[in-house]
């Protein structure tokens, strides 16, 4: 039986905030693509329940409490009233608070798991259910293609076939974090774009891409280091550089070779 499930970090390639709603929300529209970063989780039948994590990236202090693996865990139990004590092992390389989505996909990743070591009782719509109460970002992550175009609150996946793959960095400050809800307090939308998503869209598929994301101009003010580090990014020869999601991460394109920059740690990935 399989117990290793790998969890993948993803980049928005654009990101527009088109307007507040009513229930606190933002509808947004915005291209998720998976990159090969990965945290793993390793899932096995047990006499106890137990949870345990190892970090290779750096920790957080309170990742233990509000982490969305044992939130996923609990909501499969209670919905499919299945509760076979499990040992659950989270091994996270995904930095944290860096838009990368790391928790979502742990999630996710957490249902499809129990879902398949449980041979499959929740449908798929079940799962998709599960998934919006755990958080906006983690449909896209049970989505079995690499890209995606999210609408709504980031619910509204239109999965998308045709593949966009090119090598990246992402580079993540190592001592400056964002959280959610904080960045979209703060966020007019349109800020920095007002371009139709569909004609953005449209721009990554053909191969002439745009990369917008309506947040940054937020987690620049709230955090105007992350303003230096992108000039700095650029100083460095990178053609494009722009914030995932609500940061801190940035993603980096261009031909540099071994990028180094003082706080900043980089990984070299791909679409
Ligand atoms: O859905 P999730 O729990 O990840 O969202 C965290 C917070 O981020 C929300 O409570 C809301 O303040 C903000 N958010 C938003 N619009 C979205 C997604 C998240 O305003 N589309």
């Amino acid at each position: 039986m399989k117990t290793t499930f790998l969890s993948p970090a993803k980049l928005n390639l654009f990101f527009r905030v088109l307007s507040k709603r009513r229930d606190g929300y933002h509808d947004i529209a915005s291209l998720y693509s998976k990159i090969n970063l990965y945290d793993s989780l390793n899932i096995e039948l047990s006499k106890k329940d137990e949870f345990s994590f190892t970090f290779e990236t750096r920790p957080e202090a309170d990742f233990a409490s509000n982490n969305l693996v044992l939130k996923a865990r609990n909501l499969f139990r209670t919905t499919t009233q299945i509760n076979t004590p499990l040992s659950i092992h989270l091994t996270k390389r995904i930095p944290l608070q860096a838009g990368l989505g790391g928790g979502s996909s742990n999630a996710a990743t957490t249902l499809l798991a129990l879902n398949e070591l449980f041979n499959f009782p929740l449908t798929t719509s079940q799962l998709h259910h599960l998934a919006c109460t755990l958080g906006s970002d983690v449909p896209f992550f049970l989505s079995s293609s690499n890209l995606a175009y999210c609408r709504g609150r980031g619910e509204i996946i239109e999965e998308i076939s045709s593949s966009i793959t090119y090598p990246l960095y992402v580079a993540k400050p190592s001592a400056l974090f964002l959280s959610t809800p904080t960045v979209y307090q703060h966020c007019i939308p349109g800020e920095a774009s007002s371009q139709d998503p569909k004609e953005l869209l449209a721009s990554h598929l053909s191969g002439q891409p745009h990369y917008v994301n309506d947040l940054e101009p937020a987690a620049l003010r709230l955090l105007p280091e992350l303003a230096t580090l992108k000039r700095d990014l650029l100083a460095m020869g990178f053609d494009q550089v722009a914030m995932t999601g609500s940061g801190t991460a940035f993603f980096c394109i261009g031909n540099i070779a071994s990028p180094e920059l003082r706080g900043v740690d980089f990984y070299p990935v791909h679409l």
